[in-house]
């Protein structure tokens, strides 16, 4: 599909229902304009919607994945141009965090290098983050005088233990792939050279799962963390009977069959056959 709209700060490309959004400032170590967030968050909006995208890896150009909000034109640029920090500031929440958090396809941030302060937001956003060993990550905040804002510390404190958000945002200490994998910040870390068939490994195996299953799972997983266990219990057994309602492969009864009348199924011995809806 071609792209509709002409991207100066990003770049979309589509292989094999994989889509690679990357964040395309490398001169500046894809650090964050507000184009680069309006961009994005138009980006988002027609991905949502694209069938060719099956999953969407979220990368950077050279050598940085993001280092973080672009402190000229996010910061100092909009100083004095109140509408133009709201719009930024708004896009820039509602794509790293908002659309991307909600995406209704699974997404895998390809963590290739640099990625500092506001860059930590879309790599919890994503369902899955890989990294390369040498990555330097960094809560750089404090350096600058600043506290790890947008949304940053938020999604610090969710994704890793108390004591190691609180560590890396008051020290500033960098920390790289393998130990952003040991902390939990990304699922793992792999060498440099394996990087991208790592990421390409784990878009098949999700692509190869039923859709509505993959869409309705994130969803829920990520919305009962803020809930208490009635709500949590209601919100699951209403969610069931959604995906088996909007679920056009007929998973649930497939895999039911497959396990108790035709017994060719095992979880854990194996998956079910999915039959595509033609
Ligand atoms: N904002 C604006 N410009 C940036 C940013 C940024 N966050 N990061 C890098 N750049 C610019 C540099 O100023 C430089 O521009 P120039 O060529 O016009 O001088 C260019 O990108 C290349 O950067 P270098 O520093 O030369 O690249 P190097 O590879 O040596 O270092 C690194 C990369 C480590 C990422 C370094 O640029 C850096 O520390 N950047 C700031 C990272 C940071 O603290 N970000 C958090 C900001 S706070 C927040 O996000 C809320």
């Amino acid at each position: 599909m071609a792209e509709k709209q002409n991207y100066e700060t990003i770049k979309i490309e589509r292989k094999d229902g994989i889509t690679w959004v990357i964040l395309n400032r490398p001169e500046k170590r894809n650090a964050m304009s507000p184009q680069m967030h309006m961009e994005m968050d138009q980006a988002l909006d027609d991905l949502a919607v694209d069938p060719a995208t099956r999953v969407l890896v979220l990368t950077g150009a050279g050598k940085a994945f993001c280092a973080g909000q672009d402190i000229a034109l996010f910061f100092r640029g909009t100083e004095d141009d109140p509408a133009a920090r709201f719009r930024a500031r708004r896009a820039s929440n509602q794509w790293r965090w908002q659309k991307l958090s909600t995406f209704p396809k699974a997404t895998i941030a390809m963590v290739n290098g640099f990625c500092f302060g506001g860059g930590f937001t879309q790599v919890c956003a994503c369902d899955f983050a890989i990294a390369a060993d040498d990555t330097v990550f960094g809560l750089s905040e404090v350096n600058w005088g600043i506290l790890p804002g947008g949304i940053v510390g938020w999604n610090v404190t969710q994704t890793l233990n108390y004591r190691d958000a609180l560590y890396y945002a008051l020290t500033g200490d960098t920390f790289d792939g393998k130990k952003a994998q040991e902390i939990g910040f990304v699922n793992f870390s792999v060498p440099r050279a394996k990087l991208r068939a790592a990421t390409i490994a784990l878009a098949n195996k999700m692509m190869a799962k039923n859709p509505a299953a993959v869409r309705y799972t994130k969803e829920a997983i990520r919305a009962v963390r803020f809930m208490n266990e009635p709500q949590a219990h209601d919100y699951l057994i209403a969610k069931g009977d959604a995906l088996r309602f909007n679920d056009k492969e007929k998973g649930r009864e497939a895999g039911m069959r497959q396990f108790l009348d035709d017994k060719t199924y095992k979880p854990g011995l194996g998956e079910f056959k999915r039959r595509k809806p033609a």
